[in-house]
């Protein structure tokens, strides 16, 4: 038989790197992907999907042309993940950090939006900072970057990578716990 996911106690081990020990609400999902033109997007990444609380809603949004590419390192998240089959959906067990390197492999030349769940204060300052640039590289013109994120720590280093003036910050209380959405245009 097989055995049932325990998203708590995977989480609860993994804490440092997952970040959490609850998927996101729907509530928090749905402001996060508000501002994608499903209509126009032909690549979407998410970075950091654990077991898929925001993927899906990515997933029942997207229209036929458009692919998804999910990045996540931890095996359980990515075995669980696993589970939700989806001919659009690309999984990868690698660290965000190789996002140009992994879309470059699947023949995309850049996406159109990044959406992160990646808990950016708990890895380590040099890795983060990596992933964040390695992001704002992967986007087209015009591209959108969405992090969430417990707290505010990372809206300077965001400002300094996309520019003041391209982010943006928004807040979902009903999510546990209740978290800052930082939208970043790359121009
Ligand atoms: C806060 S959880 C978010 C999970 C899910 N997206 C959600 O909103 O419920 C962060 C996820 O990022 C993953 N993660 C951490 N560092 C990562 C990295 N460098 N590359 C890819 N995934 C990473 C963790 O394993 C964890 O599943």
């Amino acid at each position: 038989m097989e055995k049932k996911f325990n998203f708590l106690k995977e989480a609860i081990s993994t804490v440092k790197t997952s970040g959490t020990i609850i998927p996101s609400s729907r509530f928090l999902a749905e402001k996060m992907l508000k501002n994608i033109d499903f209509d126009k997007a032909e690549v979407i990444v998410e970075l950091g999907s654990g077991n898929g609380a925001i993927t899906k809603h990515i997933l029942n949004k997207m229209n036929k042309q458009t692919k998804l590419v999910c990045f996540e390192i931890n095996e359980s998240f990515h075995q669980e993940l696993s589970k939700i089959k989806h001919c659009q959906m690309t999984i990868l067990k690698s660290s965000a950090e190789n996002i140009n390197e992994e879309l470059d492999k699947l023949g995309f030349k850049e996406a159109d939006y990044v959406v992160s769940g990646l808990p950016l204060t708990m890895i380590p300052n040099e890795i983060s900072e990596n992933i964040l640039i390695e992001t704002h590289k992967s986007l087209k013109k015009g591209g959108r970057f969405v992090q969430f994120q417990y707290s505010l720590d990372y809206y300077k280093k965001l400002k300094s990578i996309f520019s003041k003036e391209n982010v943006s910050l928004n807040f979902e209380p009903l999510n546990f716990p209740p978290a800052f959405i930082y939208s970043c245009i790359k121009k």
